[in-house]
């Protein structure tokens, strides 16, 4: 506890992932245990943390520019102390500090633990740095503060890191070896989040196929992905399940077959591809062909027939041809994705790819693939969302639409977001709606 008469704030602000808008969460538990209360505004805070994203040079650049307003807010205010935690302060250590001198603390995604210390430290007029990895955190009992929910669906993390390698990836290096999270641990947060009123959880975690806990043996699997999603789907009917995201060459069908049997775990699967080019997937080191891939797309369908597919493409890789590219066009046609992740490819540093291969393709070059990827998916989403229309479906609403206080939003079990008439009902029902009309991004019922 800090010895002030006010409470003291903290506020926090998230890029990236999922996961790490779920770590900001579990950072506010770690403070609030320490007295901390959070507040919506930089401009009130005694604590400022940033909680960062590596995975594009984009992601990094938006961090830069608002560290320097935050400097001019300090300038303002001397009390306030500025934190960058997340994949950022994993990548840059105490470079950071150099960079961007008013920053006091750098904390990784492995040392949230450490926060209050680090922010003790800083108060004393010392720099809090921490940028631990472990091969142990999963910060599993701790109940993360859900300071910005809607109060209707919240992110469980089930492990945490990655052990994949692909090349131009940089999450490895920033957020360490994979491990699960014991599946007791993340069903007690799921019974509390039922027992608080959520009616949706989605399971977080780099590659949630690879989900595993082993007996004391240490070698039996004790718990797989499929046994996770099938005890966390029984907990209550009531309780729709996602999880995300599923790497291609783990996704089994002992999971498409729970998916299948249960209700209330979400028709929707976010399978990420990267490219549709065999040369480039193998550069890539994704470990699947583009056979594989579609072998996979297969089985979804096959075993789950209603499900909707979802995909991460990268436009522009190293050494990537006119073919390598239409080959990406071309899966998208066959996989006949309901939505998509595009973007420019985005040289890291240290990563396989910056240390072995030449970024080789101009900028412009990979601009315009990327629009006519980013083109082709709008046919496919208005065609996706088109086949929905006149139908009825089955939603959970969120909240109001951005548009009127009127109109709620919600999503269908495919993740679709639908728009209707507010009605007499609110955040948190089920409802069934028939959608008039469509875009590329919303089901639209009047
Ligand atoms: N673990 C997930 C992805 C996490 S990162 C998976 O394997 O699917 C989210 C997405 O960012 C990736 O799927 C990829 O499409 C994209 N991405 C990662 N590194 C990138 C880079 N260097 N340049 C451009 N996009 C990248
Ligand atoms: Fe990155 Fe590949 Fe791990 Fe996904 S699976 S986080 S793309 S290394
Ligand atoms: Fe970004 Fe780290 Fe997530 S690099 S995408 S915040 S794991």
């Amino acid at each position: 506890m800090i010895a002030s008469s006010h409470t003291p704030l903290l506020y926090i602000e998230t890029y990236g992932c999922q996961m790490n808008v779920n770590d900001s969460e579990v950072v506010a538990s770690v403070m609030r245990e320490h007295g901390y209360a959070t507040c919506s505004a930089a401009e009130n805070a005694d604590l400022a943390l940033i909680n960062t994203c590596s995975i594009r040079e984009n992601a990094e650049l938006r961090v830069w520019r608002r560290l320097a307003e935050l400097r001019a807010l300090k300038r303002k205010n001397p009390r306030l102390m500025l934190g960058v935690i997340g994949c950022m302060a994993e990548r840059l250590k105490e470079k950071l500090l150099e960079q961007e001198q008013a920053v006091d603390l750098v904390v990784g995604p492995d040392a949230y633990r450490e926060l209050p210390n680090l922010v003790s430290m800083a108060r004393a007029g010392q720099k809090g740095v921490n940028v631990e990895l472990s091969r142990e955190e999963t910060y599993a009992e701790i109940a993360p503060v859900r300071y910005e929910s809607n109060g209707v669906s919240a992110f469980v993390s089930i492990m945490r890191g990655c052990n994949n390698a692909c090349s131009y990836c940089v999450v490895p290096y920033t957020r360490g070896a994979e491990r699960s999270r014991s599946e007791q641990s993340i069903l007690r947060e799921v019974q509390a989040l039922i027992d608080s009123g959520y009616k949706e959880v989605t399971l977080l975690g780099q590659n949630v196929n690879s989900y595993r806990m082993y007996a004391d043996d240490g070698k039996t699997v004790a718990c797989s992905f499929a046994q996770l999603l099938e005890k966390v789907a029984l907990l209550s009917p009531e309780m729709r399940v996602r999880f995300s995201t599923s790497h291609p060459k783990d996704m089994s069908d002992e999971a498409l077959h729970v998916i299948a049997q249960y209700r209330n775990i979400c028709k929707s699967i976010h399978l990420p591809a990267q490219s549709g080019s065999a040369r480039m997937l193998k550069l890539m080191n994704r470990k699947y062909t583009r056979e594989e891939y579609l072998e996979r797309i297969a089985a979804i369908r096959s075993i789950l027939p209603t499900c909707s597919i979802s995909t991460d493409l990268i436009a522009g890789f190293c050494t990537e041809t006119e073919d390598d590219h239409r080959q990406t066009l071309s899966l998208m046609r066959e996989a006949a994705y309901d939505f998509a992740f595009m973007f420019m490819y985005s040289e890291r540093p240290n990563t396989k790819a910056a240390r072995r291969y030449a970024d080789d393709v101009p900028e412009e070059v990979k601009a315009r693939r990327l629009s006519e990827i980013i083109a082709l998916q709008g046919e496919l989403s208005l065609k996706s969302k088109q086949q929905y229309v006149g139908k009825p479906v089955e939603v959970l609403a969120e909240g109001f639409s951005k548009k009127s206080q009127e109109l709620l939003f919600g999503r269908t079990s495919q993740n679709m977001v639908a728009v209707f008439p507010r009605g007499s009902r609110s955040a948190g029902d089920y409802l069934t709606v028939v959608p008039t009309r469509c875009t590329p991004a919303t089901l639209i019922a009047e």
